[in-house]
């Protein structure tokens, strides 16, 4: 069974609490965006158009645009609407809100405020005409110092009053906000430090590629359509580590952001980052503590000392999520402890973090081992 589909059937069998929250207890509003400050509401379009039908179905991209779309295919917004957790949550599609952003129209024909729901060809998702199909040309970013792209019939000429802006920041982060707002993944990277310097989304999640977008084209400064996000071991390494000290008896775990643009986790609230810990002796022989999450339970081989997430409103507990570098008076970390037991002196502290993407799976069996510290005890 793939990881996603084993995703799914966990996620299906949280079950009705989850349907409630997403579904009804919470009304997928977005917060507003500022209002794009470039590109999108000019309307002339210079040259010719594109040859009749190329733009009816994304699927004509793959023609010509064989790596970018299987990048695409590859990544999550293919699959936004045949998702079974989406198909689940949404009550069979029946919960029309919930189709603006994961069967989107063209963002360069509805505005960059709010998405719009699309009424055809739905299961391809969030595809290649929501970020680029505008009227009858393609709207894109090829950037050429010199101007001199060739554009082909087919596609374009892709010429078009946007272009000029494209290489602003404000228009591509729009790209993204749109959707990734509900929850401020958005306002949390405007807000870092990456925001200051001048990075956007695509630093991080669409990094330039040198290729030719079609066969035999010119070699050209591109950016990846693989979109890598949580689901990838090599991002989530990327974005956050753990420090461990020994401070008057106890153990001190710091949950580093280090590099992710936004908060840890972010956006959705299923995802979750567990810090879990075990002590053995001098022998080796394992010393059981009690969580100081679970107050209640009894003392376990291992347990958890901190649970970072954005919770759901029925929980009523504070998110523990942890910001982004440079957000103005919030630290990129997030300290717990734990008193160290007296039976582990001359033994070791094993520390791990792990990142589940929903909450109450079993952070050892389903979670992501992200980073781990062994820390010598004194004897
Ligand atoms: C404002 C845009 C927007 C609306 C409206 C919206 N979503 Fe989403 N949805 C997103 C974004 C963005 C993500 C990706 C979040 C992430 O990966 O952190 C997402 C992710 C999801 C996921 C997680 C997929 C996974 O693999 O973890 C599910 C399930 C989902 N949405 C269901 C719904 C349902 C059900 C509704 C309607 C109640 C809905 N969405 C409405 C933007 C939206
Ligand atoms: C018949 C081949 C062909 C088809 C089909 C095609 N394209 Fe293109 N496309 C090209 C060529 C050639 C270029 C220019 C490449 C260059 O100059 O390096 C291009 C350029 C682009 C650009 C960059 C434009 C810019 O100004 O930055 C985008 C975006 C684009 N295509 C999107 C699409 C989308 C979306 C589709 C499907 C609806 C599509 N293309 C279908 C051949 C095609
Ligand atoms: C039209 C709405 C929409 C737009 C525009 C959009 N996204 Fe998404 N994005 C989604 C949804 C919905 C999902 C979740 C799909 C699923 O798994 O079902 C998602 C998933 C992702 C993921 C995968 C997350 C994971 O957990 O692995 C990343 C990364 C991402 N988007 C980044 C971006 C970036 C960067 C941009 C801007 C270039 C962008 N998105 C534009 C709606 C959108
Ligand atoms: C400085 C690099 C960087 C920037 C800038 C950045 N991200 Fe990320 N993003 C990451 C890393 C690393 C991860 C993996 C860690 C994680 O999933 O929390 C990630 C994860 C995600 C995920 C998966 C979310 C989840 O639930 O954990 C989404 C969705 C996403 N980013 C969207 C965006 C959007 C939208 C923007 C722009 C507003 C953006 N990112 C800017 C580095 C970045
Ligand atoms: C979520 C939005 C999104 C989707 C979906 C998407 N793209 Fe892109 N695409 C972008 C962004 C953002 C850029 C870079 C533009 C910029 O830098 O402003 C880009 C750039 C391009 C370029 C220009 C060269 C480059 O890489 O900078 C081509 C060609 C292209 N995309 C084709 C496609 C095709 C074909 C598909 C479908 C298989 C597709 N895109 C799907 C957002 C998207």
């Amino acid at each position: 069974m793939s990881g996603r589909l084993r995703a799914v059937l966990a996620l299906l069998i949280v079950g009705g609490a989850a349907l409630f929250v997403y579904a009804l207890g919470e009304p997928p509003t977005p917060k507003p965006l500022p209002p794009p400050s470039n590109g999108v509401n000019v309307v002339a379009a210079a040259g010719p158009e594109a040859k009749p039908g190329v733009l009816d179905s994304a699927e004509n991209c793959k023609r010509c645009h064989a790596e970018i779309y299987a990048e695409w295919e590859s990544n999550y917004h293919s699959q936004a609407w045949t998702d079974e957790l989406f198909k689940g949550l949404s009550n069979d599609y029946r919960e029309t809100s919930c189709h603006t952003c994961h069967a989107p129209r063209p963002l360069h024909e509805t505005g960059f405020a709010t998405a719009e729901a699309r009424r055809t060809d739905r299961s391809s998702g969030i595809n290649c005409l929501t970020c680029h199909k505008k009227g009858n040309h393609v709207v894109g970013s090829i950037r050429d110092p010199e101007g001199t792209a060739e554009y082909p019939a087919d596609c374009g000429p892709v010429y078009d009053p946007d272009h000029a802006d494209h290489g602003a920041q404000q228009t591509t982060i729009q790209y993204c906000g749109v959707c990734h707002n509900l929850h401020g993944t958005h306002e949390e990277f405007l807000g870092s430090a990456y925001a200051r310097e001048g990075k956007t989304c695509l630093s991080c999640h669409m990094p330039e590629v040198q290729r030719p977008l079609v066969p035999g084209g010119r070699v050209r400064r591109t950016s990846s359509h693989r979109l890598p996000g949580a689901h990838s071991l090599e991002m989530l390494k990327r974005a956050m580590r753990i420090d461990v000290r020994k401070q008057g008896g106890r153990l001190r775990v710091r949950v580093v952001n280090q590099g992710a643009g936004h908060k840890i986790p972010t956006d959705a609230r299923h995802r979750a980052i567990h810090v879990r810990v075990s002590f053995v002796d001098a022998y080796g022989a394992p010393v059981p503590v009690p969580s100081p999450l679970d107050t209640e339970g009894a003392p376990d081989k291992t347990v958890s000392m901190d649970l970072v997430r954005l919770f759901y409103r029925w929980q009523q507990i504070e998110p523990t999520q942890v910001d982004p570098l440079g957000t103005l008076g919030k630290p990129n970390e997030r300290e717990s402890s734990i008193e160290i037991p007296a039976g582990a002196r001359g033994g070791k502290a094993i520390v791990r973090l792990y990142y589940l993407l929903v909450w109450n799976w079993h952070p050892e069996t389903r979670g992501q081992l992200v980073d781990e510290k062994v820390v010598e005890l004194d004897g």
